[in-house]
């Protein structure tokens, strides 16, 4: 190993994990024989001493390096190391061995698909192991919401397991808050690059214990709510605002056709011109809102786009029901509320369902 020029440098955060470092850095170490490397292990002072097994270790092993903070913080740690780093790759592993380190060759290989690549958990082959129901809900959520909201399209978006080009680090770490856990939600954001992901096994935790929190839950969306805030409405949600408009407009148009003209009685005009307007903002969202998301054949697009027309209208009954006989609202305030529901209700499903892009 040439620690001069490692091809990557791998990046280990740790915070009490005395029980796992030194197997950790011996099983990374064993998957990239035959590729230059240096690991280094960034502490934060850890009352468990973590960072003295490490400066033992790189006394005697030269692709060993420490950093020892005074400060807390995953992310801020990890962002230590990066700037410390030597290699071309930058790797980020969690020092508890949850992560599986034998694909890491596979994801230094993947570099020149894309330049980020992601250990995921939620593709074909990876998987979370015996995590409990209210974990895996909570990190499907999150993943969704980033997908939504921030238009990033990866399928483990909150994964702590990851390389980046060091070219491509460079050019975002300005941008990049080292606030919270999700440093990869950050650099994928402010990147925009290809990523490719690489599946794995999430393993469970022997020594030790997880610092992740409910507290990182509300981190989260915080830091989500602010990512987006620098770009305030999505572009899609924009399109399909304008497409629900126009919606209304035909809905109207329909209406008084079928019941003026046609003389069809009023509750059923309602119920066609419905329709109507259902059958032209599907077109307008399949030919102009999400026009790049025509995966599925049209017949399943049509009958989803359908389906989640229905649901909406079930919100809005229930919206009204209630705010209408509970609460008092004014009526016409309970539909416009109904409406504004149904609106973000229609979107997410169009988005993430209808025009899905993954899986
Ligand atoms: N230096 C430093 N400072 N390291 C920290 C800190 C800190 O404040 N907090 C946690 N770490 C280290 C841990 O020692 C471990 O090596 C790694 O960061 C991950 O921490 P865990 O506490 O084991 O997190 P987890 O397993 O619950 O969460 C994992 O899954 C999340 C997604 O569900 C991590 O991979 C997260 O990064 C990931 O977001
Ligand atoms: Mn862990």
């Amino acid at each position: 190993m040439i620690m001069n020029n490692p091809l990557i440098s791998i990046i280990v955060p740790t915070y009490n994990e005395a029980q796992n470092i030194n197997e950790l850095l011996n099983r990374v170490h064993a998957a990239l024989n035959g590729i230059e490397h240096e690991i280094i292990v960034v502490d934060d002072d850890s009352p468990d001493k973590t960072w003295e097994i490490a400066e033992n270790r790189s006394k005697a092993d030269s692709w060993v390096r420490v950093i020892r903070r005074k400060d807390r913080g995953l992310s801020k740690a990890v962002v230590a190391g990066f700037n410390e780093a030597k290699g071309e790759l930058l790797g980020v592993i969690d020092a508890d061995l949850q992560h599986d380190e034998r694909i890491l060759p596979e994801m230094i290989k993947k570099i020149e698909v894309a330049p980020i690549v992601v250990g995921s958990r939620y593709v074909e082959g990876g998987g979370v192991g015996d995590w409990k129901l209210d974990r895996k809900i909570k990190s499907w959520l999150a993943t969704k919401v980033a997908a939504l909201i921030l238009n990033v399209s990866v399928n483990d978006p909150m994964a702590g397991f990851f390389i980046v080009k060091k070219d491509v680090y460079q050019r975002v770490k300005e941008k990049v808050n080292p606030q919270g856990f999700k440093i990869l939600l950050e650099i994928l954001y402010h990147a925009n690059v290809a990523v490719a992901e690489v599946p794995y096994q999430f393993r469970t935790r022997l020594a030790g214990e997880s610092k992740l929190s409910s507290k990182v839950v509300i981190e989260y969306f915080k830091q989500v709510i602010r990512l987006r805030s620098t770009n305030p409405v999505p572009e899609g949600l924009i399109k399909y605002s304008i497409v629900g408009g126009s919606g209304v407009l035909v809905d109207m148009l329909a209406f008084g056709i079928s019941s003026h003209f046609l003389k069809i009685p009023v509750a059923f005009s309602g119920i066609i011109s419905s329709q109507v307007a259902i059958f032209t903002n599907f077109i307008l969202n399949d030919v102009w809102t999400f026009e790049s998301q025509r995966e599925q054949p049209l017949y399943v697009r049509f009958a989803k786009y359908e389906a989640t027309c229905f649901i909406g209208i079930i919100i809005k009954f229930f919206v009204i029901l209630l705010t209408v006989n509970i609460f008092r609202f004014n009526p016409y305030l309970a539909n416009g509320i109904g409406i504004i529901l149904v609106v973000f209700s229609n979107f997410i499903f169009s988005k993430l369902w209808v025009w899905k892009t993954q899986k």
